[in-house]
């Protein structure tokens, strides 16, 4: 037999010309029609190098790495910018492993990504959660408040930071100079996780980014909204609470040592799309938005995530996020995301029972909002006799009673049951629905019926669940 591998895959996909709506940023190389810079794109292959005279060295950057780290803090602001090639996965380990010591307690978003879960385990530190406010209709995280930050560090006053996802996946930005007040009048650390947010400084129509926030660190994933390669990512520091030297060894400590020149090229590539062309393609993106939501507009039952008007000083929304609901046509998330892939070639970021996740970037154009138009025009008529309203059971994120820390359960024994036994026990692993990435049991907590209820139902929607095991899924690790 014929080996196929996995480069045929690639390419079998690429011929699919699908519209892209998920990351990488450069959506599928597009942006380097509307950017040309040399032949990046043509020689890529001829770039990939090492450690020799003239290329610098990332975990030592005194010449050229070193050239293009500063001209991205410039740009953006910072005191000083870091490159990465782990992704926004090795910016949070650093930053937590930085800032605190074994032991230490640490304030962190209950819907945050699973690499800031991890990065307790390898920091071993004590997780004291804050809980976003959900909003029901679609099945998300909402805001996290600057009040709710304080009561809890109140309530714990020895945290040592707080590390906050801003914005979510979902585009949701939380009032974050305010959280960011508060933090700093009890003298502790901002940590933010801006992996979807590396394009917030393109125009003031989008939320502000978290750096002029006044957050102390801030890990971006360049490639999720902007033109680099995946796993291209920065970490940028402000202000003098953060320890430099410590911080540059545990960003030695998560990379790798033989960092790809091609991530490295990609980000400063980024950063120059972002000083010259940036704001010009960012304002095209956000009329095309517009153009889109306004074809939209007239079909009752298509809905989108938007700011709820009365609580303008709590969150606003992204808007180059496009979470389409079509729940009360019949349509489940799921559906749509598979109706759009399998019929119009169009492939969303993710999706959940209620809706799916459109991420626009600079790198689209406005024929692919007119595709999507088009696409949902034709599945919106299609279901228009059947509006019958789905009803889910609401998920009130009861949070699990947490009885070890992340780090205690790692090393403890474990076997594997069905779900249905494993009422009271304790978890050993996360269960994540993903995407988007954000665990509903941390391993160390008590299993609930509620939680277990909930599990089964998103398992039976076809969401998949990373952690559960067994051919059905529906067997989980706990501790013996
Ligand atoms: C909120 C959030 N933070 C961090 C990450 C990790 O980013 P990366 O893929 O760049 O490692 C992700 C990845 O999806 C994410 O969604």
């Amino acid at each position: 037999m014929e080996e196929k591998l996995l480069i045929d895959q690639l390419i079998s996909i690429q011929k699919q010309q699908l519209v892209s709506f998920h990351v990488p940023g450069h959506k599928n190389g597009n942006i380097f029609k509307k950017v040309p810079y040399k032949n990046f794109n043509e020689v890529l292959i001829n770039l990939d190098t090492t450690e020799i005279p003239g290329t610098d060295n990332l975990h030592n950057a005194k010449g050229v790495i070193n050239e293009a780290q500063e001209r991205a803090s410039h740009l953006l602001g910072s005191k000083k910018t870091f490159f990465l090639v782990n992704g926004s996965t090795s910016g949070i380990y650093s930053m937590i492993m930085a800032t605190t010591k074994p032991g230490d307690k640490i304030v962190i978003g209950r819907n945050c990504h699973n690499s800031v879960i991890n990065a307790l385990m390898l920091a071993d530190c004590v997780p004291v959660y804050l809980f976003p406010e959900i909003d029901h209709e679609n099945g998300l995280a909402l805001e996290i408040s600057a009040e709710h930050v304080e009561d809890v560090i109140i309530r714990h006053p020895d945290v040592k930071a707080v590390v906050l996802t801003y914005p979510t996946y979902h585009g949701i930005a939380c009032n974050l100079k305010k959280i960011a007040e508060v933090v700093h009048k009890y003298d502790k650390i901002l940590l933010i996780d801006e992996a979807h947010g590396a394009h917030l400084g393109l125009s003031n129509q989008l939320p502000l980014p978290a750096l002029q926030c006044g957050a102390d660190v801030v890990v971006q994933s360049t490639h999720k909204t902007l033109p680099a390669f995946t796993q291209s990512s920065m970490l940028h520091v402000q202000g003098n609470r953060i320890d430099l030297d410590k911080l540059k060894f545990m960003l030695r400590l998560n990379q790798s040592s033989s960092p790809s020149y091609l991530l490295l090229a990609s980000l400063d590539y980024a950063m120059f799309v972002y000083q010259y062309y940036g704001k010009q393609l960012m304002g095209e993106l956000l009329e095309n938005i517009k153009y889109f939501k306004k074809r939209m507009s007239q079909f009752e039952g298509v809905s989108f995530l938007r700011a709820d008007p009365y609580k303008k000083d709590l969150y606003t929304v992204d808007p180059t996020k496009l979470w389409i609901n079509l729940h009360r046509l019949g349509v489940s998330g799921v559906e749509l995301e598979a109706e759009l892939r399998n019929n119009y070639a169009i492939q969303m970021e993710l999706s959940n029972l209620y809706g799916a996740l459109a991420i626009g970037t600079i790198g689209n154009e406005k024929k692919d909002f007119q595709r999507l138009a088009d696409a949902l025009e034709e599945i919106v008529d299609k279901k228009r006799w059947t509006s019958n309203h789905i009803q889910y059971p609401t998920y009130k994120m009861a949070i699990p009673k947490g009885f070890l820390t992340p780090r205690e359960a790692l090393y403890k024994e474990k076997q594997i049951m069905h779900l249905d036994d494993a009422e009271g026990r304790i978890s050993g692993t996360s269960i994540i629905p993903y995407p988007p990435g954000i665990p509903i049991l941390m391993p160390g907590e008590i299993i609930n019926k509620e939680i277990i209820d909930y599990i089964k139902i998103i398992n039976k929607a076809g969401t998949e669940v990373v952690g559960l095991q067994g051919e059905t899924n529906l067997r989980i690790e706990v501790i013996k």
